[in-house]
């Protein structure tokens, strides 16, 4: 029994040398020092021994089943170190994880659609705050206190006596303080209204506010420049109308709708006019001098209508199911 075992610990350390694998190495394991293994098989006849040559033939099983042990974990040790690709099993034919690139959301690509379009005419992108005081987002604006125009543009008011701009009008004010004319601006962004959320409103959605400003501008500039835009961005075809209106802002005022083909109506989209002098005076640009005009467009709106969306809570609900779509 002996030599068997010796010659069990020598077959062994031969067929575990010529190893190639972990597989292989698994089913040498088993051959060797599974329940129906070979040590196991040579071990079972030590009961046909004496007890004298029982106490000899324990001892080498012993040494020789920890030597077969030693003998396969240092085995495997190597093939883990040496990064055998069975180990790693790597098949390169397979494809790769798709990582699904994601992709900009609708309100987002049509505010970079609308400020390439103007920039292509010569505007410049600006930013404004979204947290504002009541002079940029009222009194600047030509809406002064208890004036019922604050009405359609009231907001959220903050407890430090701030409030949440309620239209992008407000970067009006900030550029013409700063900046001396000519200029042509353009400036997305939030604005809050405490409406009721429903289909068609939100206490939350975007405007793009335009100004131009310089010496003999009129409204024949307007026009031009916002029929150029719908063409861009409706298609050449586009119908415009320009209907009279009122903001405390501009003087004469506009509402400027374009017609839906597939609603079959005139729409909405903008509010624009000549800015009103009163305004130019309240940052110190002689109205007898300059003049501009103004617009600010809902990028909810523009959305809805190129994408036939009908409900604007959809842009913000954040189910991907919707935004993939885009
Ligand atoms: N601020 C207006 C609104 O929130 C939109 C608007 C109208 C902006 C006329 C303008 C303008 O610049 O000239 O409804």
């Amino acid at each position: 029994m002996i030599n068997a075992l010796k010659q069990l610990e020598r077959d062994a350390q031969a067929e575990a040398a010529a190893l190639s694998d972990r597989s292989a190495l698994e089913d040498l394991k088993v051959k060797y020092l599974g329940r129906k293994g070979l040590f196991a098989s040579v071990s079972a006849k030590i009961s046909e021994l004496s007890p004298e040559e029982k106490r000899l033939a324990g001892q080498e099983m012993n040494r020789v089943k920890q030597l077969l042990e030693t003998l396969f974990s240092s085995k495997e040790g190597s093939f883990q170190s040496s990064g055998d690709d069975s180990v790693r099993k790597i098949d390169p034919t397979m494809p790769g994880t798709f990582r699904a690139p994601g992709n900009l959301h609708p309100l987002t690509q049509v505010m970079s659609d609308v400020v390439d379009i103007f920039e292509r005419l010569g505007f410049c992108l600006v930013d404004g705050p979204e947290v504002e005081t009541e002079r940029y987002n009222f009194e600047a604006l030509n809406i002064p206190l208890n004036h019922p125009a604050r009405d359609s543009f009231d907001t959220f008011y903050l407890d430090n006596g701030k409030l949440l701009r309620s239209q992008t009008s407000t970067v009006q004010i900030r550029v013409m303080e700063k900046m001396k004319p000519p200029f042509k601006i353009i400036a997305p962004g939030k604005v809050f209204r405490p409406d009721a959320t429903d289909a068609t409103h939100s206490f939350m959605f975007h405007q793009i506010e335009g100004l131009m400003v310089d010496e003999g501008v009129s409204f024949a500039d307007l026009k031009g420049v916002l029929f150029a835009f719908a063409k861009e961005f409706f298609g050449p075809k586009t119908k415009v109308r320009f209907c009279p209106h009122f903001f405390p802002f501009t003087e004469p005022s506009a509402d400027i709708d374009i017609w839906s083909e597939q609603r079959q109506s005139w729409l909405e989209i903008l509010g624009a006019g000549l800015v009103h002098p009163n305004v130019l005076e309240a940052v110190k640009i002689d109205p007898e001098r300059y003049t501009g005009f103004a617009f600010g467009m809902g990028v909810e709106r523009l959305a809805m209508l190129r994408y036939g969306v009908e409900d604007i809570r959809q842009f913000f609900e954040n189910d991907v199911r919707f935004l993939r779509q885009f």
